[in-house]
């Protein structure tokens, strides 16, 4: 049966670095709710200034456009034979009406979460930096690039930092992940779909353990 992995965990645990692998490797698409909402926030209109306000202040997006996105985008033909969530569910309703959805496609979910304790967040988000042409992920502590603030495979283009990459939004995206969406860990733990990886070793032990976890399924 097609999966769906669900990849959950802190703001800045590696979930993004972990969907690219395993978009890599797998083959599965990548939906990264965070991604798709910092492209729409680009634009001057007024649900981009709404998306701006939302997202510089740590809150989260309302369940009703995310939904939506989430519903049309999973519906392309790519996502038939499963795919991988980054940053969705996060509230109980987007888990919610994620089950109708797998159940009404015929996938099988496995929420995978990434355990980073928070001492350690606050430096791979402030470190972070990203290829606005090829969305990889870079880190200026942990995985920097071989030439400073230049993207190693886009040697003419300069990384980015996110704009919610503050301490004082950093501060905010915490306290939002630990009221609307560590429950939800209960949720897939108390149903059997929860795998837990340490977050803390290298990318690829992590990304070892979470094929694994999907696998062993
Ligand atoms: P989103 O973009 O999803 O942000 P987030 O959840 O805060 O997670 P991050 O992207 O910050 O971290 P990550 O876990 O992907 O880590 P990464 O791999 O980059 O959401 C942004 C905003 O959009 C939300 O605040 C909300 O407003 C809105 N939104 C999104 N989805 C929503 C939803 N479903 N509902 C409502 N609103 C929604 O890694 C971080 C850094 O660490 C990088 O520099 C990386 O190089 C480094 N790193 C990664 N792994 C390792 C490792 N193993 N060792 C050392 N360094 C590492
Ligand atoms: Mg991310």
């Amino acid at each position: 049966m097609s999966k769906i992995i669900v990849l959950m965990g802190a703001p800045g645990a590696g979930k993004g670095t972990q969907a690219r692998l395993l978009e890599e490797r797998m083959g599965l698409s990548h939906i990264s709710t965070g991604d798709m909402f910092r492209e729409m926030k680009r634009a001057e209109t007024p649900l981009g200034e709404r998306l701006r306000d939302i997202m510089s202040s740590g809150a989260l997006v309302p369940d009703d456009l995310t939904i939506r996105l989430v519903e049309e985008r999973t519906g392309q033909d790519d996502c038939r034979n499963g795919y991988i969530l980054d940053g969705f569910p996060r509230t109980t309703a987007q888990a919610e009406m994620l089950e109708r959805l797998a159940a009404s496609r015929g996938h099988r979910l496995v929420a995978v979460f990434v355990d980073v304790p928070f001492d350690i967040i606050e430096k791979r988000v402030t470190g972070r930096r990203t290829c606005p042409v090829c969305g990889e992920i870079y880190n200026v502590y942990f995985k920097p690039p071989a030439r400073d603030e230049v993207c190693d495979l886009h040697p003419e283009t300069r990384l980015n930092r996110r704009a919610d990459d503050n301490a004082e939004t950093i501060k905010a995206r915490l306290a939002t992940y630990e009221q609307e969406t560590r429950p939800l860990l209960d949720y897939y733990e108390r149903t059997g779909r929860l795998r837990r990886v340490d977050g803390t070793r290298d990318s690829e032990a992590i990304y070892a353990d979470i094929e694994k976890a999907v696998n062993g399924e």
